[in-house]
Parts: C-alpha cells; structure tokens; sequence
C-alpha cells in the first residue's frame, strides 16, 4: 500500500516502538513523568524558548496557545486558508469567545503587510481587541523566508500584538531554509511543533513559550481533557523523532522533487506550484481526479485530492511504482 494523503499517516518503526515499551513512566498530571519532562525541555531548548507543553494533537496545541494569548473579546489575525482558522472547527471561537480576522494569503502563503495593519483595530469600544498574530510555517508545503517572518512579527509587535506559529512543519522549514530551530522560533511567543506529521511519531505536538504562557496553557490543557497520564509512552516516540527522523526530513523532499519532475512529463499531469519541501500539488480537470483517485485505489495507491504528501513510509521504490501507474493512466485515456 502506498498512501500519499499526508505525511500523518506514517507508522512508527521498530526502534521506536521500542523506545515507547522501555520509556520510564509516572504521572504528567502531577508533571512527574520524566519521558514527557524530557521532550518539552528538549524542545524547549531547541527553540530557545523557556518551557514546553506536551499536548495530544496540532490542533490541541494551537487552541491553547490561541486561549492562553487571547481572551473573551479579543481577536486573531491568520490567513484565510490557516490551519487555526479553517480547519481546527472554530475552537477558538467556540471556546475561548476569540474572534478570528482571517486575511487572504498570496501564492507563498504570506498575509499583505498593509492587509495585516488595515485589520489592527483600533482601541474603540466597537472593536474586538487586536491581540495576536498567527503565522504558519511551512505553510501548503512552502516554507515562509525568514525575512518575511521578521517583517510580519516586526509589525504586529510594533503594533502590541504577540504573535504565534503553527509550526506543525517547522522542521520541514528549516531543512528546506537551511535555518536552526531556534532562528525561525525567535520572532514568536509561542510555536506549535507537531510530532505526528513528517517526524513520524503516533501522536503529540509540543508548545513552546515563556514559562507563565505555558503555565497558562497547561491549566487550559485539563480544561480541554488533554491532561494524560503516563504520557512518556507517547513522548518517548517524540524524543526518538527527534533523534532519528530529523535529518531524513531532506530525504522527503528529494522525493517529492523527483516525484514532480516526472510527473509533469505525463501528459494531463501539471504541477500547480514549484515542489519546496515535501508536498506537490497538481492542477488537474474535475473529472480526471475522481478517475485517477480511483484508478490508484485500486492499485492499492491512496491519495486525496491534488496535493499528495512524501513521507518516511514512501520509499524509491513506491514512486517507481507511483509513476508507473500514472503513466497507465494517461496512457489509457489517450
Ligand atoms: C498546518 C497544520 N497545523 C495544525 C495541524 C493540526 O494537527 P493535528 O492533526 O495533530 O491536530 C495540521 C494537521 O494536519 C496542520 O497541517
């Protein structure tokens, strides 16, 4: 089976589930598992940042960072296609009585400068509160420069807003910005890191922030039912993410590269956008994808819509396989 849908559907190998069986445990509610202690301060360090947060999910981690920064009243700024204002069910909204003021993104996944200070509310009782800015990087499998993040957070601060990334891909950003960790966190006040996506482990992202924020959001956490127990089994999986699932992030995006090349030299196959980190997408005609989802599924090959993710269960061998049946594909329709 081949699954390009998203890089959340890799499966922890053998080392890992190993590294979860021989994880010493206690109670992260009474924050004593040493497993779970571990991967926040590492996380925490690598991001030059105070504390971290270990939470179940992306989506988790971004509701408490945006309830910790935000509160009943007050607005956030993202993009009009962010993942913490399209597709996390209006938490924020729901929960937390935060206003979201999406702005549209232009094709690098970048908000207008001038967009970003036309929403910024004034003080005046009309108005909800301005309060936070909310980037994402790597953002639909492109990776934000640095030099625009510096000059978006420069904003928002020069304004008094805080400003936090959904980082779910960061270490796609920094392999594909040749960036430390650190580097990229440093404009934020909070960065969400997910553990489940490229880095291959079953769940957990981490938060990273000033120690009182994180203190905040983990009192929000219980609220939300995400304090767990003897988290260091699902922690140990992070730790050994980070140890071993790095570096082959560069890996991915070779292979989406490659994958992109030879796709569009099949005819009806066109790549939307340059391949950046690990994620291609196509343009292709509404009545060519339902067959060719179907054509793949029934080679076993899944994938969803036209924008099909590399991951560390896609091997070379899989896209031979891959390309190879596309070809068919366009062959048959000829
Ligand atoms: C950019 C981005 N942020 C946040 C999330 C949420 O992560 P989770 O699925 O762990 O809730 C996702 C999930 O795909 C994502 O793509």
């Amino acid at each position: 089976m081949i699954d390009l849908r998203s890089d959340t559907v890799t499966r922890p190998c053998a080392g890992m589930r190993a590294a979860m069986l021989e994880a010493p445990l206690g109670d992260d509610v009474y924050g004593d598992d040493p497993t779970v202690n571990l991967l926040e301060a590492t996380l925490a360090d690598r991001t030059g940042k105070e504390s971290g947060l270990f939470l179940a999910s992306g989506t988790q981690s971004n509701l408490c960072a945006l309830l910790s920064h935000c509160g009943r009243g007050d607005e956030y700024i993202a993009g009009q296609d962010a993942h913490t204002y399209k597709y996390e069910a209006g938490g924020a909204a729901v929960l937390g009585g935060i206003q979201p003021q999406p702005i549209p993104w232009n094709a690098r996944g970048e908000l207008d400068l001038q967009d970003i200070q036309r929403v910024i509310k004034p003080d005046d009782i009309h108005f909800a509160k301005t309060r936070l800015l909310c980037l994402e990087n790597t953002v639909g499998g492109k990776a934000v420069s640095q030099a625009y993040t510096d000059a978006a957070t420069g904003l928002a601060r020069s304004n008094g807003l805080v400003c936090h990334l959904d980082g779910a891909r960061i270490f796609n950003a920094a392999e594909k910005l040749d960036l430390k960790l650190k580097k990229i966190c440093q404009p934020f006040d909070s960065i969400s890191i997910c553990l489940s996506k490229g880095l291959a482990a079953p769940a957990g992202s981490v938060l990273v922030g000033e120690a009182d924020f994180i203190q905040r959001a983990r009192r929000w956490r219980k609220m939300l039912g995400g304090g767990m127990r003897q988290a260091g089994i699902l922690a140990a999986a992070g730790l050994y993410a980070l140890e071993h699932n790095v570096t082959r992030l560069a890996e991915d995006h070779k292979n989406a590269r490659f994958l992109g090349e030879a796709l569009s030299k099949i005819p009806g196959f066109t790549l939307t956008e340059p391949v950046e980190t690990n994620m291609i997408f196509l343009t292709m005609s509404g009545e060519t994808l339902p067959a060719l989802t179907q054509y793949l599924a029934d080679l076993d090959i899944k994938i969803s819509g036209t924008r099909w993710v590399l991951h560390k269960d896609v091997s070379t061998g899989h896209l031979q396989t891959l390309i190879q049946a596309c070809e068919a594909f366009a062959a048959a329709r000829e």
